[in-house]
């Protein structure tokens, strides 16, 4: 648990020793910052595998921020309860309205320019590599993750909250949703990736899904790289890829091409 409602996960965890990727104080050099605010009965879990490789590099270099607010935080009466049963009957509890409502606010406080509000939910709009683009070109995003059997409509209707599946299947929270979702939109920041023609070529870029990669050794279990890949013919390496990328879109996902 939080002493304090909101943390910060970033750039200074690199100056400081002493708690690294739990500093509070707001970071003057990273106003203007790509921000992602969650929140979570599970903070602490963040930023778990998002602080690895070149998500993390780029939140320790300044080039994202991520915050958590912890729910529980949030929660009334002596045991802090965040949920009551559903109203009308039925199983599981709901994530109570008043207890989400306190720590969105929260979260929202400070949000610039064009900063939607997230759910994560199974019976919102799928994810994509648009979406993520979309919000890739946003100044932050707040994104709720429910537990148990989600939250009270009013708080969705109320905030305007638009909410996003990560597909056609039921989870226990929204957590590892947020992580896709994140994950999916930190890579197309400016910055994030080493090589931007790595985001030009790959799947759905250009809405067809990615050719096959090869690497050494040129013989694997009998098994050859095409040799139309090894003749570092340039023009001809370039066709072939587009070709095999046309076949697997067109025998996998034909949708992709109406
Ligand atoms: C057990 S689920 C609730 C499912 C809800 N009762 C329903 O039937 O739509 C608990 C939480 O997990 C998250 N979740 C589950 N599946 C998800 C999915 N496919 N995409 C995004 N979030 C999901 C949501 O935040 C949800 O509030």
């Amino acid at each position: 648990m939080t002493d304090t409602p909101k943390r910060s996960h970033g750039r200074k965890a690199v100056k400081l020793t002493v708690q690294p990727r739990d500093l509070m104080d707001p970071n003057p050099e990273l106003a203007g910052v790509w921000t992602a605010r969650i929140i979570s009965l599970f903070p602490e879990t963040f930023p778990g595998i998002l602080g690895e490789s070149l998500t993390g590099k780029a939140l320790r270099e300044g080039r994202w921020q991520l915050e958590t607010i912890g729910l529980r935080d949030y929660g009334v009466g002596k045991h802090k309860n965040v949920d009551d049963t559903p109203a009308g009957g039925g199983a599981g509890m709901v994530l109570r309205p008043d207890v989400v409502g306190n720590a969105i606010e929260d979260a929202m406080a400070g949000a610039r320019g064009n900063w939607p509000i997230l759910y994560m939910s199974p019976r919102g709009k799928r994810l994509d590599q648009q979406m993520a683009r979309n919000l890739s070109r946003c100044d932050g995003v707040t994104i709720l993750c429910g537990r148990f059997e989600g939250v009270d409509e009013r708080v969705l209707e109320h905030y305007g909250i638009q909410e996003v599946s990560l597909g056609d299947f039921v989870m226990t929270g929204g957590e590892i949703a947020a992580y896709a979702l994140l994950d999916a939109t930190v890579r197309l920041l400016p910055g994030v990736l080493g090589n931007a023609e790595s985001i030009e070529e790959e799947s759905f870029s250009n809405g067809m899904l990615e050719h096959p990669q090869y690497t050494r050794p040129a013989e694997w279990k009998g098994r050859e790289i095409p040799p139309v890949l090894m003749s570092g013919h340039h023009g001809k390496v370039a066709e072939w890829r587009k070709e095999e990328s046309e076949r697997i879109t067109r025998e996998r996902r034909p949708d992709l091409l109406e």
